[in-house]
């Protein structure tokens, strides 16, 4: 199993590429189900979870073509590629593939308004909760589908198609809400979202279907209008930059000090992080090419944050504050409302000489001067980076072990930090 190697104490200065997001990118490959035409999806990440997504795709019927490398592309530029599912010759997902990845789960509202039917593995247990899926199942039965539980799957059917109806999230839910866009799109009649994510992600989603020929009034806000249309067609959609993979590593230079573009970051998709930023010491303004990141000097002060669902703060980057505020020139309290179970990395950060106490969903931070390097592991994936923004500050040397959760959302991590000036290393297994 790979590692990575970093010795801390370097400040970062220069300038890190943002890659497409990984939870737009998984939603909108999903969506290629919805259509024999081809869906063409430009800035999609080079991520472990996107390489399993196709492999699942695939063994529904997709045809995944990647475009090659044109002249004056760069490494770090996003892929091109083309999805095409010309005909579904399984709606079955199996437990060995749903397992590896959750938002596989998603495929099950494409496959029933297709074909009908479809019987999708249950997800099981996860490093982060519980993660039911109840509320995806309420979604497709309110389309009018018929859910059966069954050896471990979710068995759906609408033998003669899903049927526009209203959907009350009793809480706000990404997969829930991206499960009744797509099942909505292709019903018979209209449906209301109410209680809707607001998540740039679903606003990415919405806009994608809405160019194969979807209906759709009001993402972005909480009650969205779906019109179900008879088919939907191929189109082109590029991915929209990575707001959590832009937090990660703004809080790594408000971490380390320096100063370091995100180039191609939008500062509007992530503006509660970016103010948290702020208050601990960073500057974080929006250029023509991107977010720029500048901390020079002065202590890291302490924050009180909540996590929250879009626009609030993102529990995608919990972990990282954290890891930030370790440091910090005083207490931090940091909620978590929307995971019952991640604070994983609590034990980790404590390996580098941080002190944290928890009590219920709310973790207390005595800021310390110094971090020391330790070796340590990766639980999930953003609490992996969470290690590596503790160890660009400690002292010594920290290796990370278990690296394929952070392969699976942080494109070319070790490079685009390496490139900055961290002394950051993969150790392969070999
Ligand atoms: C998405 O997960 C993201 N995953 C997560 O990112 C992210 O943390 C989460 O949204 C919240 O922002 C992808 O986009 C691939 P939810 P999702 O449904 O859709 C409860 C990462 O690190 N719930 O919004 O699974 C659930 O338990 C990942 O990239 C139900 O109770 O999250 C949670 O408490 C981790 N029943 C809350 O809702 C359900 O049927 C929000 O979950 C569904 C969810």
């Amino acid at each position: 199993m790979d590692r990575i190697r970093i010795v801390g104490g370097h400040r970062l200065n220069g300038t890190i590429p943002i890659s497409g997001a990984k939870n737009a990118a998984l939603p909108l490959m999903i969506a290629s189900l919805l259509t024999e035409g081809t869906l063409t999806l430009e800035n999609l990440p080079r991520l472990a979870d996107v390489s399993q997504l196709a492999r699942i795709l695939a063994n529904h019927g997709v045809d995944y073509t990647i475009e090659g490398k044109r002249s004056g592309d760069s490494d770090t530029q996003g892929q091109t590629v083309h999805l095409a599912a010309r005909q579904i010759v399984d709606t079955t997902a199996p437990y060995d593939l749903v397992s590896k990845m959750r938002a596989s789960f998603w495929v099950l509202a494409p496959l029933v308004a297709r074909m009908g039917e479809a019987k999708v593995s249950l997800p099981g247990g996860c490093a982060i909760g519980t993660r039911p899926v109840d509320l995806l199942l309420m979604a497709m039965k309110d389309l009018g589908a018929e859910i059966e539980i069954e050896g471990g799957y979710a068995i759906a059917r609408a033998k003669n198609g899903l049927k526009g109806g209203d959907i009350n999230f009793p809480k706000v839910t990404v997969g829930g809400t991206h499960t009744a866009l797509m099942g909505a799109s292709l019903a018979h009649g209209t449906t209301v979202i109410h209680n809707a994510a607001r998540e740039p992600e679903i606003v990415d989603l919405a806009e994608c279907l809405m160019k194969m020929g979807a209906k759709i009034k009001g993402a972005g806000t909480k009650t969205i209008e779906i019109e179900g249309v008879a088919r939907l067609n191929g189109a082109r959609h590029a991915v929209l930059p990575d707001r959590i993979e832009t937090g990660t590593y703004a809080m790594a230079v408000a971490m380390t000090g320096g100063d370091v573009l995100l180039q191609g970051a939008r500062a509007d998709l992530l503006q509660a992080a970016l103010d948290v930023i702020e208050q601990t010491g960073a500057k974080c303004v929006q250029t023509n090419d991107g977010v720029r990141v500048t901390r020079n000097g002065g202590p890291i002060q302490p924050v009180d944050v909540t996590t929250e669902p879009y626009p609030g703060f993102p529990t995608d980057l919990q972990a990282q504050l954290m890891a930030l505020v370790t440091r910090a020139n005083g207490t931090s309290r940091i909620t978590e409302t929307i995971f019952e179970n991640r604070f994983m990395h609590v034990s980790e950060l404590a390996r580098f000489g941080a002190q944290i106490r928890l009590d219920g969903d709310t973790a207390i931070i005595e800021g310390v001067e110094k971090l020391k390097g330790a070796p340590v592991m990766a639980t999930d994936l953003r609490a992996s980076v969470s290690l590596v923004i503790a160890a660009l500050a400690a002292e010594g040397e920290t290796t990370v072990n278990r690296v394929y959760h952070l392969d699976r959302g942080f494109e070319a991590l070790e490079k685009k930090l390496g490139a900055c000036g961290a002394e950051v290393e993969r150790i392969s297994a070999g």
